[in-house]
């Protein structure tokens, strides 16, 4: 990793622990491909990164697999009923496993059919038998953590990492206040987007409302901006609307759902957003994962209680697809083209002493665990 790059820093560069008189992080830090393995290395592979859903793991020998960045996870329902999780590599000649999601019986690889039980032990390794000093229990599958939360499975790849209860605590209460029914929801959609931009661009731009008044005029015409607030809280923080402010706005019409209000999101270090709209119950989460420092895949999963979305849940579903989204992908793309200007290096947080609706102070957030994180010297 290019440390000596992260160091290299113009004299009067700062970032302050202070939102009021913080720059945000230097350009290149959404620029540099040595800085995206450094990431790699300091959050994705030490932080929980979402997988998947409950409901894609209903039956022992269900499983999914997840790239975590560059690394491949397999996800498996074992037969007591537990979640378990392994690097998907074969620890014969290193094939890969498991593709996608599905159902199996055992463990086995494409390549010469070695078989692993759910546990990860190696159970058969075919002409193996006379081989002297060969141990099956050598080459058990390497264990990942995973952790149920809210029905979401997440997976992290730092056996010393904190539960995601435990880091995040109080974000459950919040999401079932939103959605008392979090439980009883399946898989039922996901959208995808490649976006041309750093992930944190994305990460930025969900952070703040500052931007919804000129860029999202659906957005603010269905909620309540009066009562819009942005709470921090330790690895999350939360924006909700909780006064709905119409039921026929232009993004979508809807009759008031189980909770009334307009709209609920988090953050959740480092990459992942959760959404509620109002109206008919729905939960989604979003995550932003690099492909490359100027490249960003983008998934939105969607989960319902019904099996097939009722037209008001499919219109919120096409609005936030077809009219949301690529309005934050061009705010975002934009971003990153004028990152690369050499007429730009630093810019200052909006953050108002009340922490108004308007205020960035989310973002500072943010970029203040990013910047512990990477322990770079800002
Ligand atoms: S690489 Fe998997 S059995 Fe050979
Ligand atoms: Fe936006």
């Amino acid at each position: 990793m290019n440390l000596v790059a992260l160091h290299k820093r113009d004299d009067d560069e700062s970032f302050d622990r202070d939102p009021e008189q913080s720059f945000t992080i230097p350009a290149r830090y959404y620029l540099d491909e040595g800085v995206l393995e450094r990431e790699k290395e300091a959050i994705f592979y030490r932080s929980w990164f979402y997988a998947g859903h409950q409901s894609q793991l209903a039956e022992p020998g269900c499983y999914l697999t997840v790239m975590v960045c560059e690394q491949n996870v397999i996800v498996i329902r074992d037969k007591s009923g537990e979640l378990k999780a392994y690097y998907n590599v074969c620890q014969h000649r290193g094939h890969e496993l498991l593709f996608g999601s599905g159902k199996v019986r055992t463990i086995t690889c494409p390549y010469h059919a070695w078989s692993y039980g759910f546990d990860g032990e190696l159970k058969a390794a075919r002409n193996t038998e006379k081989m002297v000093d060969f141990d099956k229990c050598q080459f058990s599958l390497k264990p990942v953590q995973v952790e149920l939360f809210c029905g979401l499975v997440f997976v992290n790849l730092d056996p010393d990492a904190k539960p995601l209860r435990e880091q995040a605590a109080g974000l459950e209460d919040e999401i079932r206040e939103y959605c008392p029914r979090v439980d009883e929801v399946g898989f039922a959609q996901r959208d995808d987007y490649l976006v041309t931009t750093n992930w944190k661009i994305m990460v930025d731009n969900f952070l703040e409302c500052y931007h919804c008044a000129p860029a999202h005029k659906d957005f603010v015409n269905l909620v309540d901006m009066d009562s819009y607030s942005v709470k921090l809280h330790g690895i999350y923080s939360s924006q909700v609307s909780s006064a709905a402010r119409t039921t026929e706005s232009s993004a979508y019409s809807f009759e008031k759902g189980e909770v009334d209000f307009g709209y609920a999101g988090w953050f959740l270090w480092p990459n992942l957003t959760i959404w509620i709209y109002p109206g008919e119950p729905n939960i989604s989460v979003l995550q932003m994962i690099p492909d490359g420092a100027g490249r960003t895949i983008e998934y939105q999963d969607w989960f319902l209680p019904n099996p097939e979305p009722s037209q008001q849940q499919r219109d919120a579903m096409i609005y936030q697809r077809d009219v949301l989204q690529p309005e934050d992908i061009g705010l975002c793309e934009s971003v990153y083209r004028g990152l690369q200007s050499k007429g730009y290096n630093q810019g200052r947080f909006v953050v108002d002493p009340g922490r108004s609706e308007l205020s960035e102070h989310a973002v500072h957030h943010f970029q203040q665990l990013y910047v512990d994180a990477m322990d770079c010297g800002l």
